[in-house]
């Protein structure tokens, strides 16, 4: 696998962490290109859990160049815990490497996403508060700080400056929270920049050059489809493209170069945060799937809403991202429910039925699912690696979604350690 992206399918936490982790091994370069630290990866090596949230998880292994693209969103003060954290724990972390024009999060940008989802009250996105919204809208408005900027003070304080002569003003009349000092700020900032600057780099000379050689490159995308903020159910998406189309303009990399998009999707739907989520059951079954499969966020700490697999929501992650194949995650997790369902219609409010995603926000916001039923499986298949020792009902149901997404199934999750899991196949 030359160039491959790696993208969540859903709402993000698909287990792309435990994914990457695996191909990462195989791969050259592993490179982020959107989101920041409000993604979260548990990666189960050996005795050792790792939670990362902002370097790329292919940092564990020693000969792997790990690159944080120009389309992530960086928070200094998390970049240096991570860092420092890694190395506290032994794993080496020269190979990392933050494109220049990468944005910073500001401590302004965390306080102003707190302030604006306690202000939105109920109708509030459920954000990270990480301040991954106000930093991409500052990218947007061109007051935004970049990591290139740790390397000239002047610059540094000159860019707050006038960043906080507008911050001010909403903090303190629309939030009524005291006005921020921009050479406090810019000297917080500052104080990390020794620790930051050695990995700054040409990220995008540097995939380009990695390619031309025939390395084998991985694109991590963070959070998922439908929190994508073009494709997503807007406005309960994140601020960036985790969509395959990002994985070029967040690297600086030309579509060409990309070989395949890997969507990875869980055996079921979960999501956290508000908004709608047609297939979200409450019952048994929910219980089950929380449960077994610990739904709880690894940023956040909040119980994710659980639900049945919704291939149509599927399917149209295939079509917007062009995925050539789906890794299925967290199969073991369903082992033990008397049936399991597959979504493979929606009923519109006007009665009537699509197997489309729908394209207006009300449709989607009121559909009903229509379910396929299939029987479920009791055996245990945690850790099982090969094809041949999966229950022939599992297959079935691994098979009715490969055939109603139309691409094939290449890899199969079965438990939480980095090889528990049927690879290289294809159903
Ligand atoms: P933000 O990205 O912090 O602005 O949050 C916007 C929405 O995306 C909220 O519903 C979050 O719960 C959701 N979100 C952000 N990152 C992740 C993730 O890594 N996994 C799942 N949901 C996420």
């Amino acid at each position: 696998m030359p160039a491959t992206v790696v993208i969540g399918a859903q709402w993000g936490d698909e287990g792309k962490g435990k994914v990457v982790d695996l191909l990462a091994e195989r791969s050259d370069v592993v490179a982020r290109y959107q989101g920041g630290n409000n993604a979260g990866h548990t990666i189960v090596a050996g005795d050792q859990t790792y939670a990362l949230h902002l370097i790329p998880s292919g940092i564990l292994y020693p000969d792997t160049t790990c690159i944080i693209g120009n389309g992530v969103v960086v928070d200094p003060f998390v970049l240096v815990r991570e860092l420092d954290q890694l190395e506290e724990r032994g794993v080496d972390t020269s190979n990392l490497r933050i494109s220049g024009n990468a944005h910073l999060i500001m401590p302004y940008h965390v306080q102003l996403d707190t302030q604006s989802e306690i202000r939105l009250g109920k109708l509030s996105i459920g954000t990270t508060r990480r301040g991954i919204g106000p930093a991409y809208m500052d990218k947007a408005a061109r007051i935004g700080i970049r990591a290139q900027d740790l390397l000239d003070a002047s610059i540094l304080r000159r860019k707050v400056a006038i960043a906080l002569e507008q911050k001010n003003e909403v903090l303190t009349k629309i939030y009524g929270e005291p006005p921020l000092d921009a050479d406090v700020v810019a000297g917080e900032v500052l104080a990390l920049a020794s620790r930051i600057a050695p990995f700054i780099a040409d990220t995008s000379l540097l995939l380009d050059t990695a390619i031309r050689d025939e390395q084998t490159v991985l694109f991590e995308g963070a959070q998922g489809t439908l929190l994508d903020i073009d494709h997503g159910t807007y406005p309960f998406v994140t601020s960036s493209n985790p969509t395959a189309g990002a994985a070029c303009t967040g690297t600086g990399v030309g579509p060409t170069r990309i070989d395949h998009v890997l969507g990875i999707s869980k055996a079921y739907t979960t999501r956290v945060g508000e908004g709608p989520f047609p297939t979200e059951i409450d019952d048994a079954a929910a219980r089950h799937m929380a449960e077994v499969g610990h739904e709880v966020g690894t940023t956040t700490g909040r119980a994710r809403r659980c639900g049945w697999l919704d291939l149509v929501a599927l399917r149209y992650a295939v079509r917007v991202s062009g995925m050539t194949q789906l890794g299925l995650t967290k199969l073991d997790v369903l082992s033990g429910l008397p049936e399991v369902r597959l979504c493979t219609a929606y009923v519109k409010p006007d009665g009537t039925e699509t197997t489309e995603f729908p394209w207006h926000q009300s449709d989607f916001h009121s559909c009903t699912p229509v379910y396929e039923t299939l029987e479920g499986w009791d055996d245990d298949i945690v850790g099982v690696t090969s094809l041949d020792d999966l229950p022939p009902r599992a297959r079935a149901y691994v098979e009715r979604i490969a055939q109603f997404t139309g691409v094939p199934i290449t890899l199969i999750g079965t438990g939480q350690g980095r090889h528990e899991v049927i690879d290289n196949v294809e159903l």
